[in-house]
């Protein structure tokens, strides 16, 4: 779909987009964390798909997405903590891993575990198209493995075009960063990976409902977990505590910072990432799309980027720079 669709529901290509997903097609989507790589979660055809055009391993299970309740069916069991959490939280950038009942969903959508993580999107056209085709529909994120998750629809052309039957273009992702994934197949839960809805919002619904000692992200829980994440193609040095001096680069790196801090570069290639070093919100929205434009600069041989101060509210941003820069 090459127009911007705001409003899936009056769209001319809408019956093509629905049939589609009724015989195993694969269409990428906008959402508010990231675009999705959608595929019918019920056919085993469908969604053995999505492993090969992302070049994703068989054992990395994908998210399941929903637009209303009745749908959960497939799930074993809800804890009450878990549906007063959804009831908070979605539709909005928040996975619940449950138990699955065995035989409802195609099997590679859990990779062979006996749980299955779900997820009500909350951005419009996602919404929209869910209830059209009224089916759960499987998605990753819509990169190639190994490269950023995509946050426009342009990232998912440059990954997927010509290896799905199409994108539906939707506004840039509003989040940037994937949603949170809460491990809810014991009590008390555990976060999976961090995302923007954060530890302290689900305490304050549930006082006690997460482990004290809550997993390092994104060890493996899953098992696709432990795959390596993206990183650049220019090894990146992350700067703890960000930028506070001047620095002088030269012509073959990169610094990622803060407009604020662009005073303090000499040299190099300077890409600002927001606009103070407190705006996270927006540096999540725009890390990566940043992190693609570098991979594109090929006079680029190295980054460095400015960190951010390390609290509750930076946690997931810190955690996707943290896997880009591999601990440099
Ligand atoms: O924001 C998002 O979550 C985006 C949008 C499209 O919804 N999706 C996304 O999917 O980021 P993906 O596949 O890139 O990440 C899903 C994560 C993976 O780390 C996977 O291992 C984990 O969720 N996961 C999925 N099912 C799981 C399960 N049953 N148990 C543990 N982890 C699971
Ligand atoms: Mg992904």
């Amino acid at each position: 779909v090459r127009n911007y669709v705001d409003d899936l529901s009056t769209y001319p290509q809408i019956d093509s987009i629905n049939a589609a997903f009724h015989s195993d097609e694969l269409i990428a989507i906008p959402t508010e964390t990231v675009y999705g790589l959608a595929a019918n979660a019920f056919s085993p055809e469908a969604v053995g798909k999505v492993y090969t055009a992302k070049g994703r391993p068989s054992d990395n299970p994908l998210i399941v997405h929903i637009h209303q309740m009745d749908q959960l069916e497939f799930a074993d069991y809800i804890h009450p903590a878990a549906r007063q959490l959804m009831d908070v939280f979605w539709p909005g950038a928040i996975s619940f891993i449950l138990p699955v009942k065995p035989d409802r969903l195609a099997p590679q959508v859990t990779a062979g575990l006996s749980s299955v993580a779900v997820r009500m999107p909350e951005d419009k056209v996602a919404r929209q198209l869910l209830r059209i085709v009224g089916l759960p529909l499987a998605a990753p994120s819509a990169n190639l493995s190994g490269r950023p998750s995509p946050t426009q629809f342009q990232h998912v052309q440059e990954d997927l075009e010509g290896r799905i039957f199409g994108i539906i273009q939707g506004p840039d992702s509003e989040i940037g960063i994937e949603s949170t994934v809460l491990d809810c197949t014991s009590y008390p839960f555990k976060i999976a990976r961090p995302g923007s809805i954060t530890e302290s919002m689900l305490l304050q619904i549930v006082p006690g409902c997460l482990t004290e000692a809550h997993y390092e992200p994104d060890t493996p829980i899953a098992p696709g977990m432990k795959y390596r994440h993206y990183a650049p193609n220019s090894p990146m040095t992350l700067i703890e505590g960000g930028i506070q001096e001047p620095l002088t680069i030269d012509s073959q790196t990169a610094v990622i910072a803060p407009e604020s801090s662009r005073h303090l570069i000499e040299g190099g290639h300077f890409y600002p990432l927001c606009a103070t070093e407190t705006a996270y919100k927006e540096a999540a929205g725009n890390l990566y799309d940043v992190l693609r434009m570098i991979d594109h600069n090929h006079a680029v041989k190295r980054i460095i980027l400015s960190g951010f101060t390390r609290t509750e509210e930076t946690r997931a941003l810190m955690n996707r720079i943290d896997k880009a820069s591999a601990g440099e």
